[in-house]
């Protein structure tokens, strides 16, 4: 059960979490190359259209960490508790700041596309933290 509820996990995280990455790290320069043609428009709403949808799928990688996390009987090791946190703060970082900044953008609202370029490389950066903690397991006692 263990092994499958990884398996999902993973396969979670590459399916969802990939794409994001891929489409919020090109929408700023996608933006700023932009000069407003429909092309241009429809080049950046289909990139937050990724972002967004691939976002909610995002949901999956969590729920079955939680799950495998809890069938490893880990759930409250070291390791585990700083990846839960890191993925909620990439979680708020990318609703409540990058998903609605490229709204604004798609609106012609202000908001500058390397701001958005920079809160996306921080984004990068969790996940990257994550995955690093998820394989070394500091301080595991399952024995990593
Ligand atoms: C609430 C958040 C998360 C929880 C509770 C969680 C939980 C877990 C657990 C329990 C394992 C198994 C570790 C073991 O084999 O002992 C695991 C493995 C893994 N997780 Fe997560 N995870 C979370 C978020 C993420 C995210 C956001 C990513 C990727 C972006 C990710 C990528 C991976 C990968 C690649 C592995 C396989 C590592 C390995 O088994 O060597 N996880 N996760």
């Amino acid at each position: 059960m263990t092994k499958l509820l990884l398996s999902l996990h993973v396969l979670a995280a590459i399916i969802a979490i990939g794409p994001v990455t891929v489409a919020a790290s090109m929408f700023p320069a996608a933006a700023r190359r932009s000069t407003g043609t429909d092309r241009d428009r429809t080049t950046l709403r289909l990139l937050h259209r990724i972002c967004r949808v691939y976002a909610l799928f995002g949901v999956a990688v969590p729920v079955f960490g939680l799950a495998t996390a809890s069938s490893l009987g880990v759930l409250t090791d070291a390791w585990l508790l700083v990846s839960i946190a890191l993925t909620l703060i990439a979680a708020v970082l990318l609703g409540v700041v990058i998903l609605p900044g490229q709204s604004k953008v798609l609106a012609d609202e202000p908001f500058p596309p390397a701001r958005l370029g920079m809160l996306t490389g921080i984004f990068n950066l969790l996940w990257a933290v994550v995955v690093i903690l998820m394989i070394v397991r500091p301080g595991s006692t399952t024995g990593a």
